[in-house]
């Protein structure tokens, strides 16, 4: 298969031994956690990687490539019960079993790095300087959640149930980590799990289900299909056969799947808009950076991307730190996948009617400091846009817009950039840069979102050191973050421990 052949990249580091298996066997146990290295762009001979696992990504050769089976209404009773009674089987052996060949999937998934990143580029134009970290992302998922089901076996005939079957159902915008987080998760604790790709990643969900197949998952325990119709998909996701619902996607999703069926299982990371605060006391040179970067990486297209940046005070009065801003942004690489230091690649899809307006009209107060640009003719690819003066209540200080386009917000003092940074519904993640401790901790008291960041961008959450997940309407039914300590809890019922508050 092309994936076995594909060009591997350079790392800088010296590979453990374990690393250097192709699959490891994992009988013996597991090795302690580590995060997986991305690719390092600095080497010439990287640059030259991603250009070949790009150019060789054109539509014919994903036409080649597999894809889930479809599936209408009338097989998914069947499929359902298949499942679920492979669940018997699954959940019976050691979690020790299972999380060898999670670690074993994250190994095969590590030697299919240029496939994977060809497929991302392919089906969405995923640039390979976004997807490859969404790589290691979805290796550490796999080790991690390993770990943790090991940890839960201790537990587990105590008081906890395991779910027999869970569906998940991804996003797009990270169409390979995080469907392997959900997945992992749902095998880890012996769970079936039925895969329903976002509609247009089929192919790197299929990629990622061929790690785990060929790592040893059973055919009857995991299942990739593509609804070919809304029927199908409306009965599968309210099928009382499907103990939980996974869904990483707009509010919008959740309240329609929920309106299908509301007692439905559902723990879902949805929207965000997200903001990052820069105060007079921040290092202005690395707020800029991570504000372009938080804003602009993968177009825009992230549930935690910086739509607002608001500044403080002196800030906002600084013309200098405007000008950094706008030179920063322009100088962003926009390009095609291929090039390995395109932070900002082409947009999925045409833009929605919410980001054209965001791309292309003023609200009252504000202009542009760097008007974005339409720079080819497919109407995808957009240079970031900066609108300044964005007021508190207006559609673009409240609304997802999901695009390149960053809104700076002004505030007298910090009290009021948290107040502006809470007034959204959503609560993903938010920042802030400031090197004095007492405003740090204001807002880490204050701020209403699941993912704090202090003096750091706001995307790109390491799974085991950033779990992540949200706050207020960007979480329904979490109560635990994905890639922390607690997220395998979710996938099952827990009896009441006497004694317990
Ligand atoms: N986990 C991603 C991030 O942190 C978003 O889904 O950017």
């Amino acid at each position: 298969r092309d994936g076995e052949t594909a060009p591997s990249p350079q790392h800088t580091q010296d590979r453990t031994a374990e690393e250097q298996h192709d699959a490891g066997d994992y009988s013996d146990g597991i090795p302690e956690f580590h995060n997986e290295p991305d690719t390092d762009p600095a080497l010439e001979a990287n640059q030259r990687w991603a250009e070949q696992v790009v150019e060789r990504a054109t539509s014919e050769w994903l036409a080649a490539q597999s894809l889930p089976a479809t599936l209408d209404a009338a097989q998914v009773d069947a499929l359902v019960a298949q499942a679920r009674s492979a669940a018997e089987g699954w959940a019976s052996r050691p979690a020790a079993e299972r999380a060898a060949i999670l670690y074993r999937a994250a190994d095969i998934m590590a030697s299919r790095r240029g496939h994977l990143a060809s497929i991302a580029a392919a089906e969405v134009g995923k640039s390979v300087a976004q997807s490859d970290p969404e790589i290691s992302e979805a290796i550490d998922f796999l080790r991690y959640y390993a770990h943790r089901a090991l940890e839960l076996e201790q537990v587990e005939n105590a008081s906890f149930t395991p779910d027999r079957l869970v569906l998940i159902t991804p996003p797009w915008n990270f169409p390979l980590a995080i469907p392997t987080g959900g997945t992992a998760a749902g095998l880890a604790v012996g769970a079936s799990v039925i895969h329903k790709p976002s509609s247009p990643t089929p192919h790197c969900s299929m990629a990622l289900l061929e790690c785990l197949w060929d790592a040893g998952v059973p055919r009857e325990v995991l299942h990739g299909v593509f609804p070919d119709e809304s029927e199908a998909g409306q009965k599968l996701i309210s099928h009382n056969g499907v103990d939980r619902v996974i869904l990483t996607g707009a509010s919008e999703t959740a309240a329609l799947f929920r309106s299908w069926k509301p007692e439905l299982n559902i723990n879902a990371e949805t929207s965000g808009k997200d903001a990052l605060i820069v105060t007079p006391a921040a290092d202005r040179d690395l707020a800029v950076a991570d504000l372009v970067y938080s804003a602009f990486g993968h177009a825009g297209q992230k549930c935690s991307a910086a739509s607002l940046g608001i500044l403080v005070g002196s800030v906002a009065k600084s013309e200098r730190f405007r000008r950094q801003l706008v030179d920063a942004a322009s100088s962003m690489v926009v390009d095609r996948p291929q090039n390995l230091s395109a932070a900002v690649g082409p947009l999925t899809e045409q833009p929605s009617e919410k980001l054209h307006r965001a791309l292309t009209t003023l609200e009252p107060g504000e202009s542009w400091l760097l008007e974005p640009r339409q720079l080819d003719d497919t109407g995808r690819l957009w240079s970031p846009g900066i609108k300044t003066g964005v007021k508190p209540g207006s559609f673009f200080h409240l609304t997802e817009v999901f695009g390149p386009v960053l809104g700076l917000m002004e505030a007298k003092d910090l009290d009021e950039a948290i107040e502006f940074q809470n007034a959204p519904d959503y609560g993903l993640t938010g920042g802030i840069h400031s090197l004095e401790p007492e405003e740090v901790q204001q807002w880490l008291d204050q701020v209403q979102v699941g993912n704090a960041y202090v003096n750091r961008g706001i995307t790109g959450a390491i799974v085991q050191r950033q779990p992540f997940g949200g706050w207020k309407k960007s979480s329904v039914g979490l109560g635990s973050k994905a890639g922390g300590p607690n997220y395998l809890m979710l996938f099952g019922q827990w009896e009441d421990v006497p004694g317990a508050p």
